[in-house]
């Protein structure tokens, strides 16, 4: 979700709806704004869009003053309709919050504020935060920034909030914990927000809140911070923007799809953080350690997914099964559920699936779970159906991803997999423990070789424009590489409506090789690691038969250079791990390829981001 606020001299609202649009990024399920008018607040919200709430506050055209706060959902839970939207008010209308996050404790809280007559009118844990913090007013006549202190200090969960008093017509209390906040510190004005996109314009000089920081926010005085448990003052650390507005206009990126590719680095450390403990040479996933001995135990592991994820699960089966020696299946959950499937009360069920939604994976869980099987989510999306349905899981931590083409869910799905697959390997004994070693630490440099795979971006680019107007396309990996390959084609077919293939290397000369010729371009990912010679040969094939080849190879590859058209080079990792790395010139090259090709790349024709039905 994302977070505006704004207290100052000038006119709130626009300025707060500017700033939404910068975090639609974050989430637009629903959206909603709070203004203090001067002499009380005014609020309109509701599902869809910044743009729906924005014709909706037009058309009431009430939202005066120089105060307010606004908010842009992504739900995670709870329906994105208007009553769910925020801001939320407490039940005297004094105070109003805006929520980013999820408060975990929310049920037994709100159970005791019914109790004590309080009532309900959303379903969301943001309701029930308001009111506890109008409940310890009352009680403890405490002013709200201190009421503010006290109910987080009651409160298990995640947020980034924004609240208003009434009785405080000059004041914003602002405090997070796990999600990002920022103020912006203008002439006579201040302004918060999830990141600084919405207020660049206005100011470079910004705190960044740490976690468990509060800071009361005055107009017309010092901002102070305390820490929300020691109740310890900090002195706020202001920074100077480096940003300019036009590299933040929806991240600085024309599209989410191109966002989400660049920010993999950063998300698939987040996926490893706290889990991956190369120094000790250990992972720590507490729903694997908790269901250790199912997994060593298991005579089969059946992977079910869909779409991109069931490309994950390809990589994860030949992981599992190389590093941890226990037979894999992977299944398209639509298949598997609707053919009567083999399934013992000693086999295990990953699932796996960005939204946590898909119809199709659900249900396979399900039968799973009927027919005796442990079942174990992969998923991106926190409290989402699968996560609730499966026994225990793993989340990937790639932040909501937008573009309908999915691209950091993929490269967190396999970090997560990796993850597991060493895990057991470790547990079983089945690797040897140099071996293990190098995978951990290699894993622990994938988001700097992810990194460093971005910059062949211009290269990539060049290569699109030559084969923009291709009508078909060929993807050719072997091993970790073969499902790149499938997600590769996948990736291209998607959002440029060109006819794409992918296909084992080997595999070629056994069909598709009769569709070579000059207009077709294959795109060989031919790192230097086992296989090497055989991909070359393959490379060898094609060229004989007047193919245009676009070869990925590892840094400094002389031998491919040699024979292909065009080189993306990459950095050297392990070979299963290699498959990260691999994924992204293919993701830049669907990405402009379709840019050129003039379609919306974002939300292509036909597709689905979530596809809930069968
Ligand atoms: C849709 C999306 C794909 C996604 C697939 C599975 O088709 O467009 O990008 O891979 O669903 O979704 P899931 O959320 O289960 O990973």
């Amino acid at each position: 979700c994302g977070i505006v606020g704004y207290i100052g001299t000038k006119d709130a609202y626009p300025i707060i709806i500017k700033g939404l649009k910068r975090l639609e990024y974050r989430g637009y399920d629903s959206a909603g704004v709070a203004l203090f008018n001067g002499e009380q607040f005014i609020a309109s919200k509701t599902k869809g869009k910044v743009s729906d709430l924005e014709e909706r506050a037009q058309a009431e055209n009430t939202l005066k003053g120089s105060m307010g706060i606004g908010h842009t959902r992504w739900a995670t839970h709870g329906v994105p309709n208007d009553v769910n939207s925020h801001p939320h008010f407490s039940n005297s209308g004094e105070l109003v919050i805006i929520h980013n996050g999820i408060i975990e404790n929310y049920e037994p809280l709100k159970q005791e504020l019914i109790n004590r007559g309080y009532t309900f009118k959303s379903d969301t844990d943001t309701e029930v935060l308001v009111n506890l913090i109008e409940d310890i007013q009352r009680n403890k006549g405490l002013k709200l920034g201190k009421a503010v202190q006290v109910a987080l200090n009651q409160v298990i969960g995640a947020y980034a909030i924004c609240v208003m008093d009434i009785k405080k017509p000059n004041e914003i209390v602002a405090a997070r914990l796990g999600s990002p906040l920022a103020i912006g510190i203008g002439e006579g004005e201040y302004f918060v927000a999830s990141d600084a996109s919405p207020f660049i314009e206005y100011t470079n000089n910004a705190i960044y809140l740490e976690d468990e920081e509060m800071a009361i926010i005055r107009l017309h005085k010092p901002i102070k911070i305390r820490k929300i448990k020691s109740d310890s003052e900090v002195s706020p650390y202001i920074q100077e923007l480096q940003l300019n507005l036009e590299q933040i206009e929806k991240g600085g990126y024309d599209h989410f799809m191109l966002k989400e590719i660049y920010e993999q680095p950063q998300v698939i450390r987040d996926t490893f953080r706290g889990r991956l403990l190369s120094d000790q040479g250990l992972i720590k996933m507490a729903g694997i350690e908790d269901n250790l001995a199912k997994f060593i135990n298991a005579k089969r592991i059946i992977i079910v997914a869909c779409g991109t994820s069931w490309h994950a699960a390809q990589v994860a089966e030949y992981m599992i099964e190389e590093f941890a020696r226990i037979p894999v299946e992977v299944e398209y959950a639509s298949e598997f559920r609707y053919r009567n499937p083999i399934i013992h009360t000693d086999d295990v069920v990953l699932a796996i699936s960005q939204s946590g939604e898909t119809a199709d994976t659900l249900a396979a869980i399900k039968l799973a779970k009927e027919k005796g099987a442990f079942v174990f989510g992969v998923c991106n999306v926190v409290g989402s159906s699968i996560s609730r349905e499966t026994h225990a899981g793993a989340y990937t931590h790639a932040g909501p991803e937008i573009g309908v083409a999915s691209t950091k869910a993929f490269t967190t799905q396999i970090t997560v997999l990796a993850l597991i697959a060493l895990r057991l390997a470790k547990a079983k004994g089945t690797m040897s423990q140099p071996d293990y070693l190098r995978n951990l630490i290699e894993l622990e440099l994938i988001p700097e070789k992810v990194q460093e795979a971005l910059l062949e971006n211009d290269r990539i680019l060049e290569i699109a424009h030559i084969y923009k107007d291709a009508a078909n396309c060929l993807f050719l990996g072997r091993g970790f590489n073969f499902p790149v390959a499938l997600e590769g084609a996948l990736k291209l077919k998607e959002i440029s409506y060109i006819h794409a293939e992918g296909y084992p290397a080997a595999e070629m000369k056994h069909g598709p090789i009769a569709l070579i010729d000059e207009n077709m371009p294959v795109i060989v990912i031919a790192p230097q690691q086992n296989h090497y010679d055989k991909v070359v040969s393959n490379i060898q094939e094609i060229k004989a038969r007047s193919g245009k080849i676009i070869a990925l190879v590892s840094k400094g590859d002389q031998q491919v250079r040699n024979l292909a058209d065009h080189i993306i080079e990459m950095p050297h990792s392990t070979e299963a791990l290699t498959s990260i790395i691999a994924t992204i010139p293919l993701q830049l090259l669907s990405y402009h390829v379709a840019v050129l090709r003039g379609t919306n790349v974002d939300q292509p024709r036909n597709l689905a981001k979530s596809v809930t039905v069968e």
